[in-house]
């Protein structure tokens, strides 16, 4: 059971990628594979369905989605623009979600998808916005997501020097989150064995 790890920002001091990062130790310290993937190396246009007419999707589109085949479990942590998640990571979902070919299934890269939704901001809110929205996409995409999630408000004040978050209790909860998410794929891995 291998979990993407997807960050909604590729910003230097990113709070939503430091957020994303304890996630992923406490996914990791629970047993599970985790691949982090920064969406700065992956040299995605903005959609445009010329791309599948004419030359077929770009390489890093290519990419990424056999990424997505591999996981099962998805852990995302993403801003909030304007209440909705950040273009950068709707447009790699939107861009995942493309049929290569007439034989692929319409959103395979997504079957089966379990996922974990986080959101860090300066802002009071932390983002929860943003993950109503990211939920709904989710669901669109066919990806159930776990009920748990992480906004971290005033996040410019939220972390230690360490990279672990001041208050203990969310910084539990945010490595939990990791850990749950894990544990449910292991459940569901057991039930479709
Ligand atoms: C924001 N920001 C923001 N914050 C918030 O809590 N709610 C919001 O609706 C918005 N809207 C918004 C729109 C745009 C266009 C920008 C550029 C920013 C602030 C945002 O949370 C802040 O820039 C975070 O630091 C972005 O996340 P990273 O890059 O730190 O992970």
């Amino acid at each position: 059971m291998k979990i993407l790890a997807l960050s909604g920002s590729t910003r230097e001091e990113s709070f939503n990628s430091r957020l994303l990062d304890i996630a992923v130790a406490g996914a990791r310290s629970a047993g599970a594979e985790v691949t982090v993937v920064d969406l700065k190396n992956y040299d995605l246009p903005l959609f445009n369905q010329d791309f599948e007419y004419h030359e077929g999707a770009p390489e890093a589109v290519i990419q990424l989605k056999d990424l997505m085949i591999e996981h099962q479990g998805l852990l995302i942590a993403s801003p909030e623009y304007n209440g909705f998640p950040s273009p950068l990571l709707k447009n790699a979902l939107d861009w995942v979600s493309r049929q290569q070919n007439d034989h692929e299934p319409p959103m395979f890269a997504y079957k089966g998808k379990i996922a974990a939704v986080m959101a860090a901001s300066p802002g009071a809110g932390g983002g929860s916005r943003g993950l109503t929205v990211l939920r709904i996409l989710l669901q669109n995409l066919g990806v159930m997501a776990l009920p748990g999630q992480i906004t971290l408000g005033r996040a410019s004040q939220a972390f230690r020097e360490d990279g672990r978050l001041h208050d203990d209790q969310l910084q539990r909860a945010a490595e939990s989150l990791g850990a749950d998410l894990y544990d449910v794929l292991l459940q569901q891995s057991t039930k479709l064995d």
